[in-house]
């Protein structure tokens, strides 16, 4: 595909982006679809962030995706947010419109959209939520605004009781997850344990019912050793790959105009360059 003088033009702002699959992902989509476009990966030091944001209005982008560690900024640059953005306090997707900023935070959306496509419900009983950071954040959010009660469980607690209480949820210590199993329907690591080069989750899954749905937003090694435990029980699992996957759509959507499809070919292409 040639751009002509017209393309459409979208990219990820990060600090590092070299790891970033998002140029992969996008140029994927834009190739399947043949559209006069292209997304670029944007190494931007958080000292230029306001000031290349700006830069890119000004230059006729769409818009861009943003990712660590400049979340919370872009939220601040926003000339409006969505509800799920509000909640989760960071954005991920910015769309350019008419010189206007607009944020959303598709983590939430995207990871549930992902569960669904493991046929998994969201909306079967509580969630336990391994973590309070940024993630567990926009998770949480996503979770609640489903009607979902969410317990919250981390290595610093008052992270996790801050988060319970800024999201109408309930905060348990980190010692006590393993037992906490048996209450809840849906498990979510969003802590960066079991990620390569981390330790690993250290919980045991003895407690686990047999209906209960485990989820790891962890994709480095994309099969993490929580996901294999629970695989090995015969409990359904949702893993971190799909969940990057679909939080990519609502974005290439507004700025290319199509909605594209997460699928199989699309899976296999980002793991195999994970892989390699
Ligand atoms: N699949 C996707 O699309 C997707 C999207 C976003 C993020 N992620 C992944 O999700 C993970 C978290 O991202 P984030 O942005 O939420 O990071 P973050 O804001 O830095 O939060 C990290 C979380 O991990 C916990 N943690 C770190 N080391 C730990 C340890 N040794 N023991 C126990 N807990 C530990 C932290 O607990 P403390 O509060 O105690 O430090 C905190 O809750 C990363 O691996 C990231 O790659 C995946």
């Amino acid at each position: 595909m040639h751009l002509t003088g017209q393309a459409r033009l979208a990219g990820v702002i990060g600090w590092p982006v070299a790891h970033s699959r998002s140029p992969l992902l996008h140029g994927t989509w834009l190739a399947r679809h043949a559209i006069d476009g292209a997304y670029l990966p944007l190494p931007v030091h958080p000292d230029d962030f306001p000031a290349c944001v700006a830069a890119l209005v000004r230059m006729g982008f769409a818009g861009v995706n943003v990712t660590i560690p400049h979340k919370q900024a872009a939220f601040a640059l926003c000339d409006e947010v969505c509800p799920g953005a509000l909640r989760a306090g960071a954005v991920n997707t910015l769309v350019f419109r008419d010189g206007a900023i607009l944020g959303s935070n598709t983590d939430g959306t995207g990871f549930l959209a992902n569960l669904r496509a493991h046929d998994i419900d969201p909306a079967a009983g509580p969630a336990l939520v391994l973590g309070a950071g940024g993630a567990a954040r926009a998770i949480g959010a996503a979770l609640a605004d489903c009607g979902i009660p969410v317990t919250y469980c981390n290595r610093t607690h008052e992270r996790a009781t801050t988060l319970a209480t800024t999201l109408s949820g309930r905060a348990i210590r980190w010692d006590d997850r393993a037992a906490a199993l048996s209450d809840h329907a849906l498990l979510v690591n969003t802590t960066a344990l079991g990620m390569s080069g981390h330790a690993a989750l250290d919980l045991t899954l003895d407690a686990a019912p047999p209906s209960l749905a485990v989820a790891d937003i962890v994709y480095v090694p994309l099969e993490t050793g929580l996901l294999a435990a629970a695989r090995a029980r015969g409990l359904r699992t949702a893993g971190g790959l799909g969940m990057l996957l679909h939080q990519a759509v609502p974005g290439f959507a507004a700025w290319f105009g199509v909605t594209p499809v997460v699928d199989n070919e699309l899976y296999r292409i980002v793991a195999a360059d994970l892989a390699g």
